[in-house]
């Protein structure tokens, strides 16, 4: 495989990406949050649970995750026969950094006999401690179908707070939380209300409980999608990262989608860039691989979510 030259303009860069991606039989899955050139060029685009599935039964021999690092990580262990890149080495999720593996298996001798759900941004070495994963579209779903009282629930301590206030049992969180949702305060949606009224405001579920509180729906990524679907409102407040807005106004040219501030962007999830999916295709690198007395362990809890 010859590389090119560099095409001059995104829809270059897509036709060179794709070009490449049908040399490589390759699939390109995209969260939501990517750069919307990005999901152009994506064969899929999806909240969490929906890529999880989706690299599970994919066809060809490779995934190219345009996403971050557990994200693709999580596509390594739902399709091991596959070769999984992820274009930018260093797109993390800061929030999944604040548990580790370590952490977790400390936390657990405090709390002996209780459960473990573990948001999917987690890495590989700390779902291989949980004994479920969630994410924030099948959390509640994923706390009913345990038969304990008590559940340590991590990283996210919103999505938890958030889960707990519709289930009975307790809920034990971890102390952590995505600096993106957690910027989002209040005031900004009092600001974002003033200046679109009549507007209704989805929030995602990892940002705070006060903000949650003001917010007409509380979605994932994926439930934001169906909702403007279903839903018969001409104007949204977007209290999520922007990256959202790409997908939701393609989507649904007749309505307008507001962000709640303009700033709040994961500048991981913007490190995937076309042209680096383009070298990530030619050289087959940065490959994400799990070991494999860690994927073993981490399997089983992303297969018994997704198997909910
Ligand atoms: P979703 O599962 O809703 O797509 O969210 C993933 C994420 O990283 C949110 O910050
Ligand atoms: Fe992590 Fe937040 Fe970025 Fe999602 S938006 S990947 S939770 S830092």
């Amino acid at each position: 495989m010859t590389a090119s030259p560099a095409p001059p303009g995104p829809s270059s860069w897509i036709r060179r990406v794709r070009d490449l991606a049908r040399e490589r039989e390759a699939v390109l899955l995209a969260h939501n949050y990517q750069r919307p050139e990005v999901q152009e060029a994506a064969d899929f685009v999806g909240d969490s649970l929906e890529l999880s599935r989706k690299a599970a039964g994919v066809e060809g021999r490779v995934i190219v995750f345009c996403g971050v690092r557990f994200m693709a990580e999580t596509a390594a262990l739902l399709a091991p026969d596959k070769t999984v890149l992820l274009p930018d080495e260093g797109a993390g999720c800061p929030m999944a950094d604040m548990l580790e593996a370590e952490d977790l298996v400390e936390w657990k001798k405090q709390y002996p006999g209780r459960p473990v759900v573990l948001y999917v941004n987690t890495s590989a070495a700390a779902k291989a401690e949980a004994d479920l994963c969630c994410t924030s579209a099948n959390a509640d779903a994923v706390v009913a179908s345990l038969p304990e009282e008590e559940i340590l629930f991590g990283p996210d301590k919103n999505l938890a707070a958030w889960t707990q206030r519709r289930t009975a049992k307790r809920i034990i969180a971890w102390d952590g939380w995505c600096h993106v949702h957690q910027g989002i305060l209040p005031r900004d949606v009092a600001a974002a209300r003033t200046r679109h009224p009549g507007a209704v405001l989805w929030a995602h579920p990892e940002c705070r409980p006060e903000v949650l509180d003001l917010a007409d729906r509380v979605l994932s990524t994926g439930g934001m999608v169906r909702e403007a679907a279903a839903s018969a409102a001409a104007d949204v407040i977007i209290a999520t990262e922007c990256g959202m807005l790409h997908r939701l106004r393609r989507d649904h040219p007749d309505k307008r989608f507001f962000p709640v501030k303009e700033n709040a962007l994961c500048p991981n999830m913007k490190k995937v860039t076309l042209p680096k999916i383009a070298v990530a295709l030619e050289t087959m690198a940065p490959r994400v691989t799990v070991p494999p007395e860690i994927a073993a362990r981490a399997r089983r809890a992303i297969e018994r979510m997704i198997r909910l």
